[in-house]
């Protein structure tokens, strides 16, 4: 078991659109830079017998929006849809009772208790969930706080800015110069927040990079709002500090930046 608060789904349809190869362009599994930061992509199962980069979840474990919202609807709530056709959820071989238990496909709309049409619309809305606008960027404040969050190398992972592709599926998604902060590489965040358990090549130490666009709003959205994977951080400055692993040189800059320093970068965190 490992505990788990849901992720802001802003701009998905904008991570999808990023190209594989400018992703995997930023991966240095090997450390060969020697900047104590490595990165590597989670390669996952096409269905088809091939391996495609994942980008979403806590370890990156699902290639698409679709696959993403397939498995939500079985592992969350145990519908089943025709990327994820199980009508029980996540119920194992070992709990036949509940296997054996009534479920709602209706024959008139298909086998599935999630038709093809209600997955796509779903889909499609999850993919186009816009990215809030940013707030009070030309700040003296928040201008200090980007400056010390690049100089305490939070970019190493939280990579500022793609341009997605050409050919994304949506013409909205096209060509975008996109600001995430994420570089949806999986990175060894050290003991203090590993869960040990593995997803795909993600190992029991290792997390995605999580985009922080939105992050500002976090409160606004819930008052309740936690940060990382368990929801154990009730602030930004907290879900810092826990930061290790590839990430304790960075977590260090920043404990032992001048307090204004450490006040101007949260300005700028709650800015995006
Ligand atoms: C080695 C890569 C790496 C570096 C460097 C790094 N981070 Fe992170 N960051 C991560 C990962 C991975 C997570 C998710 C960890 C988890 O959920 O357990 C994360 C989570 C966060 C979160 C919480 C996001 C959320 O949605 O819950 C914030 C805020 C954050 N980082 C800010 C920073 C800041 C500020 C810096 C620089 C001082 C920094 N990070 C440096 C990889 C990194």
């Amino acid at each position: 078991m490992s505990a788990r608060v849901s992720p802001p789904m802003s701009g998905m349809g904008l991570l999808e659109a990023i190209h594989h190869a400018d992703i995997l362009a930023l991966a240095d599994p090997d450390d060969s830079d020697g900047d104590g930061i490595s990165g590597r992509p989670n390669m996952v199962g096409d269905g088809k017998g091939g391996l495609v980069l994942g980008r979403f979840g806590w370890k990156a474990v699902e290639p698409t929006v679709e696959r993403q919202t397939a498995h939500a609807f079985a592992g969350d709530m145990g519908l089943s849809t025709p990327v994820a056709p199980d009508h029980w959820g996540d119920c194992t071989e070992r709990q036949p009772e509940c296997r054996a238990l009534p479920h709602g496909a209706q024959s008139q709309f298909g086998d599935e208790e999630v038709p093809r049409d209600l997955l796509d619309l779903v889909v499609f809305y999850s993919r186009n969930l816009a990215v809030p606008v940013r707030r009070q960027i030309d700040a003296p404040q928040v201008l200090a706080g980007k400056k010390a969050f690049y100089g305490a190398g939070c970019v190493a992972c939280h990579v500022p800015k793609f341009v997605t592709t050409r050919n994304a599926e949506h013409e909205a998604h096209r060509f975008q110069l996109i600001w995430p902060y994420t570089d949806l590489l999986l990175h060894d965040m050290g003991e203090g927040l590993a869960d040990n358990r593995e997803e795909g090549l993600a190992d029991g130490r290792e997390w995605r990079t999580p985009p922080l666009w939105g992050i500002g709003l976090a409160h606004q959205v819930s008052a309740e709002a936690s940060f990382l994977h368990d929801g154990r951080a009730r602030s930004l400055v907290e879900a810092i500090l826990w930061h290790g692993g590839e990430a304790q040189a960075s977590r260090d800059a920043f404990a032992t930046m001048e307090k204004a320093d450490r006040d101007a970068l949260i300005a700028f965190l709650e800015s995006l």
